[in-house]
């Protein structure tokens, strides 16, 4: 009879047993006539030990190339040294499928090159944990409009016209006319929530956004709630519910993933309701202060000097470099100086554009939108996310409910997350007036015909209503601490990269 077919992660039922693993090889070395294999498999990375008396396998073992397909065959057992805390004693191996010398070695490479590789890169351990918090996220933004009674409602992606910002639009040939790819679900989930009470679309959304930042892609992802009666106060709740639910989830089932990408779990361990609440005119007024500006001023200087620092060490890293010998003892300093390498050239970059951001900030000026950089400065200031509500309308979509008590505002919100993350949320309560949204419609240069469908959700029954969307990609960003939002999708669109 075959010994039992099992995966990594189920190792410890089968201690003592004979078992059979596959997976690909995923690092190797040579120690006391031993060959330690590392497989993985999905599930988990299982150290596979090869003793030279095992003759067979231990020659296959020596021939193996990196990321080739294996089976192994031998005996489980409990060792406290092995990484999931299991390791095998081979018996038999079997080539599955040799791969040529693999692209990814484990010497460091820089972004763009791994990104080009994305298709073989997703087997590391960065992206592979990156996709397993991405997948909590999307469980948990589920199962929270789930428990809620909310339905699930699917909005298409081929749209006739403009659900957000017009200038950012992906035309589409159809037929014989011009479609576009849709921004947002929201136009169609206002119309849904008028039958269902309770709705959520997930989807992607695309902006062609020329801009290139670390903070923007031109396909994302949006989880986006639309409820009927609700106000702007119901909509901040919401929002503030779901993203401490998912906060809570991703601490629970995630912390070893978190630790993978040096994410420290404290940090999220702050986030709890209640969040702080600006209005608009208040973080415009927070940018101005001459407080703010000497605290922006500490913290460059301290960043000068901690920039001096790791020159200094970079410097004594590639001295030591220069007396080893050793391939190995060679290899940890090499991947340490391509680490501080990439530091140093990410907060450099960071304080060339810090004096424009300070003075941005000092000099906002009230009624324009709140730039990526001011967003920065806003959300480093607090350990929890931050919502802005009550922007000016000049700065804000058509759809948004203007304010009774002061005409020049909107009752809308973002939620900034902490340390300079920024906008991860936006929403908003919806203009429920018909003639109210037609000027609006008019003053932002849309044509009133093509949103007809639209008007007659104020129309016919017509109710206070409101929403917002939840970004998959840059709420991710902020769980796992990455720098850029291109690593949280598994095959980034941005203007500058289409490929794999
Ligand atoms: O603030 P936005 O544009 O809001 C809407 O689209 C509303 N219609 C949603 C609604 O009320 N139902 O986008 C919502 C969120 C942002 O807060 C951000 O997290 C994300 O979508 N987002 C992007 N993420 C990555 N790349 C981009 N280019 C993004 N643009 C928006
Ligand atoms: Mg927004």
């Amino acid at each position: 009879m075959n010994p039992p077919l099992v995966e990594i992660a189920d190792l410890g039922r089968h201690a003592g047993e004979t078992v059979t693993l596959r997976g690909w090889l995923c690092g190797r070395r040579f120690g006391g006539g031993i060959a330690f294999l590392h497989l993985r498999d999905g599930t988990g990375v299982c150290q596979c030990v090869v003793e030279a008396a095992a003759a067979e396998a231990f020659a296959a073992a020596a021939a193996l190339t990196l990321e080739s397909a294996l089976s192994v065959t031998g005996a489980a057992r409990a060792d406290d040294r092995a990484p999931g805390g299991y390791e095998l004693t081979v018996r038999d191996l079997a080539l599955i499928h040799a791969a040529p010398p693999y692209p990814i070695a484990r010497k460091e490479h820089g972004v763009d090159f791994l990104m080009s590789h994305r298709h073989l890169w997703l087997r590391s351990r960065r992206p592979v944990a990156v996709l397993r918090v991405r997948d909590t996220l999307v469980r948990a933004c589920r199962a929270f409009f789930e428990a809620r009674g909310f339905t699930l409602v699917d909005t298409p992606i081929l749209v006739p016209g403009a659900g957000e910002d017009a200038s950012t639009l992906f035309p589409v040939e159809y037929f014989d006319r011009r479609l576009f790819l849709a921004q947002t679900g929201q136009l169609y989930l206002e119309s849904a929530c008028m039958a269902l009470g309770k709705v959520y679309a997930f989807g992607p959304t695309f902006r062609a956004e020329k801009s290139k930042t670390r903070r923007h892609l031109t396909e994302f992802w949006m989880i986006e709630p639309e409820v009927a009666f609700a106000e702007l106060d119901d909509v901040i709740e919401l929002a503030e519910d779901l993203v401490c639910c998912v906060v809570e989830r991703v601490l629970r089932e995630r912390e070893p993933e978190l630790r993978v990408l040096g994410r420290d779990p404290e940090r999220l361990r702050a986030v709890r309701k209640p969040f702080p609440r600006l209005t608009y005119s208040e973080a415009a007024e927070r940018l101005r202060s001459p407080g703010l500006l000497k605290t922006l001023e500490d913290e460059f200087q301290r960043d000068r000097s901690r920039l001096a620092a790791w020159m200094a060490e970079l410097e004594e890293l590639e001295r030591r470099l220069r007396g080893l010998s050793r391939p190995a003892a060679r290899e940890r300093i090499e991947r340490q100086i391509a680490e501080r390498r990439e530091e140093i050239a990410e907060l450099e970059q960071d304080l060339s554009n810090r004096p424009g951001h300070i003075a941005s900030a000092q000099s906002f000026a009230w009624g324009s939108d709140l730039g990526g950089s001011d967003e920065t400065i806003l959300s480093r200031q607090f350990d929890r996310p931050v919502f802005v509500t009550h922007y000016p309308v000049r700065a804000k979509a058509f759809y948004m409910k203007q304010c009774a008590e002061d005409p020049r505002l909107v009752l809308n919100m973002d939620l900034l997350a902490p340390e300079g993350y920024g906008e991860i949320v936006g929403g908003s309560q919806r203009e429920d007036n018909l003639d109210v949204l037609l000027r609006r419609m008019t003053e932002k240069g849309l044509r009133p015909e093509d949103y007809d469908w639209y008007l007659d959700l104020r129309r016919y029954g017509s109710v206070p209503h409101g929403g917002f969307g939840l970004g998959i990609e840059r709420t991710l960003t902020w769980l796992c601490g990455l720098r850029h939002v291109r690593e949280t999708i598994p095959f980034p669109r941005t203007r500058g990269r289409v490929y794999p």
